[in-house]
């Protein structure tokens, strides 16, 4: 059996605000928790074989918070691309954000760019931040990404919720129950595991059948 050797992963990072909930806490403490998190994923992914980690930070459809929590997690994302771009070069990451840039806050665009530019050399994990994205508008136009292998929900809701559709036409689905800032290694470690017991097809038949 050949052992391929690129892995993309792809995260809906979902349960920031019930973390925040069942501890008492503002929906904004559970985004801080959840960038922590974000934080350990990319640090653990590439020692687990993951070659590609995309992340949904920001869905088109998040402009429907209130304006008060949207503007929280524009400065969360500027501030964590500007404190973790030292760490991101020391362990070989390129950051790339995808999605749309024009309806983002200047500062976030700014540290963006930055951040892309000071990581472009990185090769030991592709790192893809998606922020204002919408799979949808994505194949309208024609932005699309590397296959995902295995996409990862937690927070234990079991859909879609429009991201990257066309790059998980043979992805296989991993659902957890675990909200996102309690996310850990083993946890990537867990859906790894049961990604690799499953035999992938493609459409064609098992191996053993195919004589
Ligand atoms: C879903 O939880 C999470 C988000 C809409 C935002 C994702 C943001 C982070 C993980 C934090 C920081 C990220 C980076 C890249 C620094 P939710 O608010 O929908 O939770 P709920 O379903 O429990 O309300």
């Amino acid at each position: 059996m050949s052992q391929s050797t690129s892995l993309h992963v792809a995260v809906i990072m979902d349960g920031n605000g019930r973390w925040a909930a069942r501890r008492g806490l503002p929906r904004a403490a559970g985004h801080r928790a959840g960038a922590d998190a974000v934080r350990r994923i990319v640090e653990a992914a590439p020692d687990q074989g993951v070659t590609a980690l995309t992340l949904f930070a920001f869905s088109a459809d998040n402009w429907k918070r209130p304006a008060s929590e949207v503007a929280a997690l524009m400065r969360l994302f500027a501030r964590h691309l500007q404190t973790e771009t030292p760490r991101l070069l020391e362990n070989g990451v390129r950051l790339d954000v995808v999605g749309r840039r024009d309806r983002l806050p200047a500062p976030l665009v700014a540290a963006i760019r930055a951040a892309e530019r000071a990581t472009a050399a990185g090769t030991r994990l592709r790192l893809r931040l998606a922020v204002d994205y919408s799979a949808r508008a994505a194949i309208a136009d024609r932005h699309i990404l590397p296959d995902v292998d295995l996409l990862i929900r937690t927070g234990g809701e079991q859909r879609l919720s429009d991201f990257l559709l066309w790059e998980c036409a043979y992805a296989e689905l991993y659902f957890t129950e675990i909200m996102w800032p309690d996310f850990a290694a083993a946890d990537l470690a867990d859906a790894l595991r049961a990604f690799h017991a499953r035999q992938r097809r493609f459409g064609g038949l098992p191996e053993a059948a195919a004589g």
